[in-house]
């Protein structure tokens, strides 16, 4: 498994460590080319995460006023929908934070369809990050969760757009889910200076017991597995997901 490993009692002490990486990640990007670039995971697990870095951190105004934020996933519906990853993130951090709201890029319109949406937001990407020496777009942070079958961003098990091995962003059918998704893919994701993924709760300290229990070279059985950055992984677990972990932080 790669990446460092930060295992905590409960989720409050997991958000404070995180959001010292994000300040930390923050000043070193800004100080590099003067702006941060992150992409949200949706789910659950960060939405408290979202409303205590808006209301409460010490991430001073000129900090976010220098920050992009972007999407790592989003559901196929209106911004205004329950399921929309925007709505979320717009109700605990993007309404609340002093972010310039030029630097806020849902990644889903429905005033577009899919094919439109896609083929914006990587014109958008390619045009806001910074590019690594291929020209290929880099956040400076990628936050992601990861769903008890081992998806992470809207990447599942047995879909065409893990295997997307060239664009920084794609739509896939989820047919598990009836529903259609879009995502960064693993080029996108792998690129990052920085990857932080929040694994929280018992329901998914099996699958986290076999990713960890993998052999270097061992067959990805989850598309998790495939986050590989070329920059820092970090994995964020309680200690009710890592209780079946062997090795304790
Ligand atoms: C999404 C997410 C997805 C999420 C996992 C974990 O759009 O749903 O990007 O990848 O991170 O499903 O979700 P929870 O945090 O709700 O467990």
């Amino acid at each position: 498994m790669n990446g460092r490993t930060h295992i905590f009692e409960n989720i409050d002490a997991l958000y404070a460590a995180l959001e010292k990486q994000w300040q930390l990640a923050a000043h070193a990007a800004i100080a590099d080319h003067g702006a941060f670039h992150v992409a949200l995971a949706g789910g659950s697990t960060p939405r408290n995460f979202y409303k205590k870095l808006a209301q409460q951190s010490t991430v001073d105004a000129s900090c976010w006023h220098k920050t992009h934020l972007y999407f790592g996933d989003e559901r196929c519906v209106p911004q205004d929908h329950p399921d929309s990853n925007y709505r979320m993130a717009k109700e605990t951090l993007l309404s609340v934070a002093p972010l310039l709201p030029e630097h806020v890029h849902a990644m889903f319109s429905a005033d577009f369809s899919v094919e439109q949406n896609v083929a914006q937001y990587e014109r958008l990407l390619h045009d806001t990050l910074p590019l690594d020496a291929g020209g290929y777009p880099v956040f400076d942070l990628v936050l992601l969760g990861m769903g008890d079958d081992g998806h992470t961003a809207s990447l599942f098990p047995d879909t065409a757009i893990l295997h997307e091995s060239v664009k920084p962003v794609a739509a896939q059918f989820v047919q598990k889910l009836n529903a259609w998704r879009m995502s960064l893919t693993f080029p996108a994701i792998n690129a990052a200076s920085h990857v932080a993924i929040l694994v929280v709760g018992d329901a998914k300290a099996e699958v986290l017991a076999d990713i960890f229990s993998a052999e270097q070279d061992a067959v990805v059985r989850y598309p998790v597995q495939q986050v590989n950055p070329v920059g820092q992984l970090d994995w964020y677990l309680d200690t009710a997901a890592a209780h079946l972990l062997s090795v304790q932080d």
